[in-house]
């Protein structure tokens, strides 16, 4: 069997695949499905300094090969987090890595120290696609400023690992990878959705109760993967690839692009324990290969 352990800056992963957040809950409805042991790590939902009850419904719809979304970031807040969640999450045996959203760079920064006070939780990762609404409700992530001024202050409140994740709704994402790296990000993971809309022909009205929504699953993977691709050649810090992952040789794709480690989303709902079926195929890949080391494949195109 190769060595599949990767590192994220100080952060170990006995394996190179996470899942996505707002795809697997907490974990722990996943349990039966999956053995946390078998994961590099999970990501939890996305968690906002205060409770937010998310848009109204109809929030998800299917589409060719994939699917839109527009959940809102519901969550019960940081504060519930910690007190009623985090206990319950805490001992699982993988890395559990809290998804940090906000509405300024202030509130980030606030909900990321209440994190960084909860000893099981070794590192965050920052959504940067949120609006941003002191700025008139364009997302942080998608302009060099708005990224940096959340990335600044969030490493100022936050000192174990820090990924910050990318939105793929923009001219040139390796331009915001550079920023975020120069204000200290420790990693960073991409992309989150794609914005996105589908109609319904026969109500004449969108098939989401937003108008838009974020596009995921297989439909978006070679975006991804050519955004990865650009990401790896322009910073240093490691790169986290997602987009569409649903089989092991997906996971090789993105790897070989340059990513040290993946995430999967969207194929979750299709299938619950696919994440613990990548990490075996990956196995079976390189051992097909004789790849003794993981870490050989990384960057390879
Ligand atoms: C229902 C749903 C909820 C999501 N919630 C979050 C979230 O809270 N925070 C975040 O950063 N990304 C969120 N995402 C984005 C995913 O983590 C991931 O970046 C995206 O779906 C692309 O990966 P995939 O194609 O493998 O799903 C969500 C995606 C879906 C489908």
């Amino acid at each position: 069997m190769a060595n599949l352990t990767v590192k994220l800056s100080a952060l170990t992963l006995r394996n190179p695949v996470m899942t996505a957040s707002g795809t697997f809950g907490y974990g722990l409805e996943f349990e039966d499905f999956v053995p946390m042991s078998k994961l590099g790590g999970i990501i939890v939902k996305g968690t906002t300094l205060l409770p937010r009850e998310g848009n109204d419904y109809p929030r998800m719809a299917e589409t060719a090969s994939g699917m839109l979304n527009c959940v809102g970031l519901q969550n019960k807040g940081v504060r519930y987090f910690a007190d009623s969640i985090y206990p319950q999450i805490k001992d699982m045996d993988t890395n559990v890595i809290v998804n940090v959203s906000g509405s300024s760079p202030e509130n980030y920064a606030e909900c990321a120290a209440v994190i960084e006070e909860l000893e099981r939780i070794p590192a965050i990762e920052l959504n940067i696609s949120c609006p941003n609404v002191k700025d008139g409700g364009m997302a942080f992530g998608v302009t060099c400023e708005g990224a940096a001024s959340v990335v600044k202050a969030v490493r100022k409140a936050y000192s174990k690992t820090l990924i910050v994740k990318l939105s793929p709704n923009v001219t040139n994402i390796a331009d915001i990878a550079r920023v975020v790296e120069a204000e200290g990000a420790d990693a960073v993971s991409l992309i989150n959705t794609l914005m996105g809309m589908s109609i319904d022909i026969e109500r004449r009205s969108s098939r989401l109760s937003i108008g838009t929504g974020g596009l995921s699953g297989p439909a978006v993977k070679p975006v991804a993967v050519r955004m990865v691709h650009q990401v790896a050649h322009a910073v240093k810090i490691p790169v986290v690839g997602l987009g569409g992952i649903m089989t092991a040789e997906d996971a090789i794709e993105f790897m070989m692009v340059g990513a040290t480690a993946v995430e999967v989303g969207t194929a979750n709902f299709i299938d619950p324990a696919v994440s613990g079926k990548i990490v075996e195929g990956i196995n079976r890949w390189l051992d097909s290969h004789k790849v003794k080391d993981i870490r050989e494949i990384i960057g390879v195109v």
